[in-house]
């Protein structure tokens, strides 16, 4: 058969690996100044003030709901539709997450679902930026200033998306983005913090630290003795400059990856939607997405399964994935006791097809192709 399409590939080439080289030159692998510099590079990228980068965007959530103040009895706003890592978070700081119903149409977080979730317990809203495109959060934010809620932004898939005609981790709340390889772009692991807030990423500076007073660059560079101090309890949350050295190389070729994402999106937009039995995304106009993944629904007219369907085009030599999962059906969230028809109807029914940004126009076909033959 000879064809194999991957889910995603990363695009790493030449300049990622003369910038590590040059790390393991220096001699400095572990954080220093070229995690600075991604994190500069990066904050000014998304338009935030600051931004801190961490080893993933679960250690990053569970940072920024920390610094937060997200605590044992706190219950916090998510939806269940997304990759577990959004409510291990909430767990993994003592608090207690609430899931949400989603918008079909989006498979975001409904605004409208939120306020009768609110109970004297609520302290935040977490809305995740489900596959790149981003949630409603002007109304969030509304819902949350009523309520006197903080909103952290789970923005793990959505780096170079906007809202509004802005960047996501650009609208003043705390966002937490992933730089693991099926993102937008990749350190291998690694996350990223933003923050308008100097006070937040102080701390969130510390917490990835050990809870340490002074980071590792600024005691090298000092000309006198420093004897830091612990001023709270932290984690090693640390990126390594080889990350950080490969995060600017990536964000170099963002622009091209982005552009790269939306035209093959757009040739399966087009193609996949003469196809019977099957829905395309629709992108509100207000959204600029970046199909960080790229999904579809097959619809209970189909007159094959959607596992069947992923069975038939693996045989083919195409690799998909099951749509996002709904964290509240899984064992290990079973207490949590939620009916969520359109969250449950969503997982069962969608999938995710191969998009990267070199996939060829003839990859493309052949997805779109076998498609057709499978279904009908
Ligand atoms: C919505 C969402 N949140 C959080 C995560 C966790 O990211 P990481 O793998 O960087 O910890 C992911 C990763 O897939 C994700 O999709």
């Amino acid at each position: 058969m000879g064809i194999n399409i991957p889910i995603t590939k990363p695009y790493l080439g030449e300049e990622e690996k003369q910038l590590i080289s040059k790390v393991i030159d220096s001699g400095w692998v572990s954080q220093g100044p070229k995690v600075a510099e991604f994190e500069k590079m990066f904050a000014e990228y998304v338009g935030a003030k600051y931004a801190i980068a961490t080893t993933s965007c679960t250690t990053a959530l569970h940072s920024a709901l920390s610094v937060s103040g997200m605590g044992h009895g706190d219950e916090i706003i998510v939806p269940s539709l997304s990759f577990i890592a959004t409510a291990n978070s909430v767990v993994h700081c003592g608090a207690t997450p609430v899931f949400v119903e989603i918008d079909p149409e989006t498979c975001n977080i409904n605004p409208d679902k939120i306020e009768s979730a609110i109970t004297k317990k609520t302290k935040a809203i977490m809305p995740v930026h489900q596959m790149g495109l981003p949630a409603e959060i002007d109304s969030i934010r509304e819902i949350a200033n009523r309520h006197g809620l903080k909103v952290i932004e789970d923005a793990a898939c959505a780096i170079a998306s906007e809202y509004k005609g802005k960047r996501i981790g650009g609208h003043g709340n705390i966002a937490c983005f992933s730089f693991h390889p099926r993102k937008m772009i990749t350190t291998g692991e690694g996350g990223m913090i933003t923050t308008d807030d100097c006070n937040i990423a102080e701390r969130l500076r510390r917490f990835r630290h050990h809870g340490m007073s002074i980071s590792d660059i600024e005691r090298h560079k000092a000309d006198k003795v420093i004897i830091e101090s612990y001023p709270e309890i932290g984690y090693n949350y640390r990126m390594t400059d080889i990350q950080g050295a490969m995060g600017i190389a990536q964000l170099k070729k963002l622009p091209f990856i982005l552009e790269r994402r939306r035209q093959i999106a757009g040739f399966y937009n087009k193609a996949l939607s003469e196809i019977r039995h099957i829905r395309v995304p629709k992108i509100p106009d207000h959204i600029y997405h970046n199909y960080q993944s790229y999904w579809i629904e097959i619809l209970v007219s189909s007159p094959v399964s959607r596992d069947a369907i992923m069975e038939r085009l693996l045989d083919k030599g195409i690799a998909t994935r099951r749509g996002i999962m709904a964290i509240h059906m899984e064992r290990c969230y079973s207490k949590y006791r939620v009916f969520l028809p359109e969250t449950e109807r969503i997982t069962k029914s969608t999938v995710i097809l191969p998009l990267y940004p070199s996939m060829s126009d003839e990859e493309q076909r052949y997805v779109v192709q076998r498609i057709k033959e499978v279904l009908q």
